[in-house]
């Protein structure tokens, strides 16, 4: 249905469409302030230290974490992005300590965005893949400003989420609650192209992504599913795996939306009080959302991440697990035995 010259603008009017749904063209309009944020960050990103924005800004987010320049930049990118073209009314950002309510004078639109606009960025300085992450949620009906608990909304109210990957080639991955479709960012001509329609997560794997160095922090269920995972075909799940790490979520999602596996970053004993190490909000409901859309499964180990109940702080902490569909029940499986 759709030609491998299908825009992302394109698709998403033509899936309104397809789906029947009345478009105002506000949503559509979201979706592109969102996508020209991305490549202007992509077009940073690509430069690198041509451009000046290698190193840290001598600065620290909500959380504690040094501020790369990049983290800056890309954050203020998006605010410009989202904030004068009247279809977003607030925004919840990683590098944000509170949530952004619009200037006066700017139209105030009907949608909410989260998102970390330089995920992994460490590895900015290293010419590694890094990414940016968002979520879109609807602005609370008649009210001038949305306040914290107006994001702070289980994942299942998404309406749509997404990411984009700064790697060899740039790709936005996007879902609005039917499927998942990736598009690559043609330089030539400014415009994400759909390459990879409706991406689907492999059912099973023999890839597990971890941060082993924090082995001895975890519980005992995901010890034991580690220690059974390096056992290989001799061991109880009598398969041999390959272990990545890209330590930046949206590669490490994106190999998976490409060729299956597991990505953890689960409880330990360090970060058990706050719920886990990523972010909900902007993290793991966004990727869960994608996760799910593909055929994966999504879980913090104990429920499905789009369940978690948010607490009011658009930093919440929760535990990731997700990945391809048998291989998540298998280590929810270690979880049920204690
Ligand atoms: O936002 C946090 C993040 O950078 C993720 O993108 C990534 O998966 C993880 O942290 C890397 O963690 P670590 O520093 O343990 O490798």
């Amino acid at each position: 249905m759709y030609t491998s010259g299908t825009t992302l603008s394109t698709f998403i009017i033509e899936e309104k469409r397809r789906l029947g749904e009345q478009a105002t063209g506000e949503f559509t309009g979201l979706l592109n302030d969102i996508s020209i944020a991305c490549k202007s960050i992509a077009a940073l990103v690509n430069k690198g230290a041509l451009a000046g924005v290698l190193g840290v800004a001598g600065s620290e987010n909500a959380m504690g974490d040094a501020q790369k320049k990049m983290d800056l930049i890309a954050n203020d990118l998006f605010i410009n992005a989202l904030q004068n073209n009247g279809h977003c009314a607030g925004m919840a950002s990683e590098e944000l300590d509170e949530i952004l309510t619009l200037p006066e004078g700017k139209v105030r639109g009907s949608y909410l965005v989260t998102f970390d606009p330089l995920d992994g960025s460490s590895n900015m300085d290293i010419n590694i893949d890094v990414g940016a992450i968002f979520s879109v949620l609807k602005a609370p009906k008649g009210k001038q400003d949305p306040t914290a608990e107006d994001f702070s909304r289980a994942g299942v109210e998404q309406i749509a989420a997404g990411y984009c990957l700064y790697g060899p080639s740039t790709m936005f991955v996007l879902t609005t609650g039917n499927g998942v479709n990736g598009f690559t960012l043609d330089t030539t001509i400014g415009e994400f192209i759909l390459t990879h329609p409706e991406m689907k997560v492999p059912e099973t794997t023999q890839e597990f992504a971890i941060n082993a160095s924090n082995q001895r922090h975890w519980e005992p269920a995901v010890q034991r599913y580690f220690a059974d995972c390096l056992a290989g075909e001799e061991g109880p799940l009598a398969k041999n795996y390959n272990m990545r790490w890209v330590a930046a979520m949206v590669g490490e999602v994106h190999r998976i939306l490409c060729r299956g596996g597991v990505f953890l970053y689960p409880i330990d004993e360090r970060n058990r009080d706050a719920g886990g190490k990523l972010r909900l909000l902007y993290e793991g409901n966004p990727m869960a959302m994608i996760m799910e859309q593909a055929g994966g499964l999504a879980s913090t180990g104990y429920g499905r991440i789009m369940e978690v109940a948010p607490n009011g702080d658009p930093h919440q902490r929760v535990a990731v697990i997700m990945g391809s569909k048998q291989e998540v029940e298998t280590i929810l499986a270690y979880h049920d035995a204690g």
